[in-house]
């Protein structure tokens, strides 16, 4: 393999694709302009959906760039080797052009001979075949041909061989890249599907053939298109041998700043080196968001919302490790140096990204210690494990806490938070201070898009179906918390579930979507709800007046909603994760797939 630093890997990959006659666009602003389905871009191809869809793009048939992207749906998993809120994704794009066969020759042709992968290490991945489009025999005889062997090429489910930006729009199956990183495999049949840590993923081609309407259907698009993505951390630390992108040359300053300013080192103790990437990517995020051509500042809402959990948790991890938080304003200097080149706009934009980092460390300073002292201090008087919604609201409200932050700091103290009281509370303040119908708080808050909605119903069903097949009716929710891509939900158990009771709760959560039983909604006293068996957390917080959610036998809750009009909506569910959140509970990560509902 070709050990290559980022900046020759960017350059590699433009020059190869311009040599196979594509046109290098620049990166859009990672603020998407026409869509308001969605905070940040996400993938390279978002800004190009117009094109993917018909329109004609200036530049001709045949593109690439270098993408900035955000995603923060996993944003509490940051601190571990993998996951970052920032990337950048190399793209190349077919626009009614080249299809299959010429995609994987220009993959293979890059990864073998630009970047001298050893075929022997290369597996990939196709489409399995389903209903909607067929098995995708075709793209694995191309891997054939080139000298993939036929043991490293996986045939899986839309579940992993379908690429969708969102509910709606552009989508097809795809072929996807690993490398093998070495360690040893997780069983005979072990595949990249397993996750296991031996496949590492470095490219999605999407061969983008569908538009996905807002009923579910796949309708074929104009022209076939091809849309792939490689991302630029994982590969650059692919090739060069490393287990991590924190130990690329993309972090290699920013970390040595954190070290020098805290006087730790990183990969020492693991909560010091947990603390090390957070800052390090956070930061990181925080300057391109803050430096952008559509540049945003920190505030309460939308994209300034995420921006301000993002720099408020660098400070409090940095105050964790004994980094002076006035200082993180050095570590985005080094970012803006480090990028300046390929994104001009760090440069133009230096002034701004320091002063708002400042800023916004300087009034959450003023106000962290007190709001930790207090958080310690209601903990402290709490009856049971569960922080109550109107203490979460005023920690937000007086001190500055994310919510976000606070469920945080309450679990890493064994408490859980009243999410409902805690959107009750909110909602309240709002309508008090006519803060305006169109005010959104985005971020797992009162995020009502399609897929949160269906989302919410699920984790009902999940809880309702854990009852009936751990037979215990004292489990309750101890957490909950959902994004546009996963529900997450916490009850109090004791011990891992087996395969076998977690395959039944998958059985019976997929069973009360098939029998597509309709969600209804009434409104009643705290003392009706009660006397109906209703769950929830009772209490004067929620009023005088509570909605309550009923989904056929299997649950009945208290919850301000909104919820799936019938349960049939959800497609399907599958739980991706079972572990341990605390002491005594269970933590459970579940996906649903509207796509396959039936109509
Ligand atoms: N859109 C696909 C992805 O993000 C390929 O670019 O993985």
């Amino acid at each position: 393999m070709k050990k290559m630093t980022s900046d020759e890997l960017r350059e590699s990959y433009l020059k190869f694709f311009e040599s196979k006659g594509h046109k290098i666009i620049p990166s859009a602003s990672l603020i998407p302009e026409n869509d308001p389905s969605v905070l940040f871009t996400t993938a390279g191809m978002h800004p190009l959906v117009p094109y993917l869809l018909g329109q004609k793009h200036p530049a001709g048939k045949r593109l690439c760039d270098v993408q900035k992207c955000v995603r923060t749906g996993d944003i509490d998993e940051v601190g571990d080797a993998t996951h970052l809120t920032f990337f950048e994704m190399l793209g190349n794009w077919s626009l009614g052009d080249y299809f299959k066969e010429e995609s994987i020759g220009f993959s293979y042709e890059f990864l073998t001979k630009v970047l001298e992968i050893p075929v022997e290490k290369i597996a990939v991945t196709v489409f399995a075949g389903d209903e909607d489009c067929p098995r995708d025999t075709f793209a694995a005889s191309v891997w054939e041909k080139m000298g993939i062997a036929k043991d490293r090429i996986f045939y899986l489910p839309k579940k992993n061989n379908w690429w969708y930006a969102g509910p709606t729009g552009p989508c097809g199956s795809d072929t996807e890249i690993f490398i093998d990183t070495g360690k040893e495999p997780c069983g005979p049949d072990c595949s990249p599907a397993d996750d296991c840590g031996k496949w590492g993923e470095i490219w999605n081609n999407v061969f983008m053939e569908f538009n996905r309407t807002a009923d579910g259907k796949f309708e074929p698009l104009k022209q076939k298109n091809v849309d792939t993505g490689m991302g630029l951390e994982r590969t650059v630390c692919m090739i060069n041998g490393l287990s991590s992108a924190y130990e690329t040359d993309l972090f290699a300053d920013a970390i040595a700043k954190i070290c020098e300013l805290s006087g730790k080192k990183y990969g020492e103790d693991e909560q010091v080196t947990r603390a090390i990437r957070i800052i390090a990517d956070h930061i990181r995020t925080a300057t391109f968001m803050i430096g952008d051509e559509r540049g945003v500042v920190p505030s309460n809402v939308d994209q300034g919302y995420v921006l301000r959990r993002l720099i408020r948790r660098a400070v409090r991890f940095a105050r964790q490790i004994d980094c002076d938080p006035s200082k993180l304003t050095d570590i985005a200097r080094i970012y803006i140096e480090k990028y300046r080149k390929i994104y001009p706009e760090l440069g133009v934009n230096a002034d701004k990204i320091v002063d708002e980092i400042a800023k916004e460390e300087e009034r959450f300073s003023k106000t962290l210690e007190n709001g930790l002292k207090e958080i310690e201090k209601v903990l402290k008087y709490v009856q049971g494990d569960m922080l109550n919604g109107k203490t979460a609201f005023r920690l937000y409200d007086t001190y500055g806490f994310p919510i976000e932050m606070t469920v945080e700091i309450c679990r890493e103290k064994g408490f859980g938070v009243d999410m409902d009281g805690y959107r009750k509370a909110f909602e309240e303040h709002q309508q008090k201070s006519h803060a305006g119908a169109e005010q959104k708080f985005k971020g797992g808050l009162a995020d009502t898009s399609e897929m949160t909605t269906y989302l919410h119903t699920a984790t009902h069903l999940l809880l309702g179906t854990l009852k009936k097949v751990l037979g215990r009716d004292d489990i309750q929710q101890k957490g909950s918390n959902i994004t546009p891509e996963r529900l997450r939900f916490d009850f109090n158990f004791e011990r891992p579930l087996t395969e076998e009771e977690k395959k039944a709760v998958e059985d019976g959560v997929n069973d009360a979507i098939r029998r597509d039983i309709p969600v209804t909604c009434e409104e009643m006293t705290v003392e009706e709800a009660r006397r109906q068996n209703a769950v929830g957390v009772f209490g004067s917080r929620y009023g005088e007046i509570v909605k309550v959610y009923t989904i056929g036998d299997v649950d009945k809750e208290i919850c301000g909603g909104p919820h799936a009009e019938h349960t049939g909506q959800l497609g399907e569910f599958k739980i991706v994760k079972e572990q341990s959140s605390s002491a005594g509970v269970r933590r459970i990560k579940a996906v649903i797939d509207p796509s396959k509902a039936k109509k």
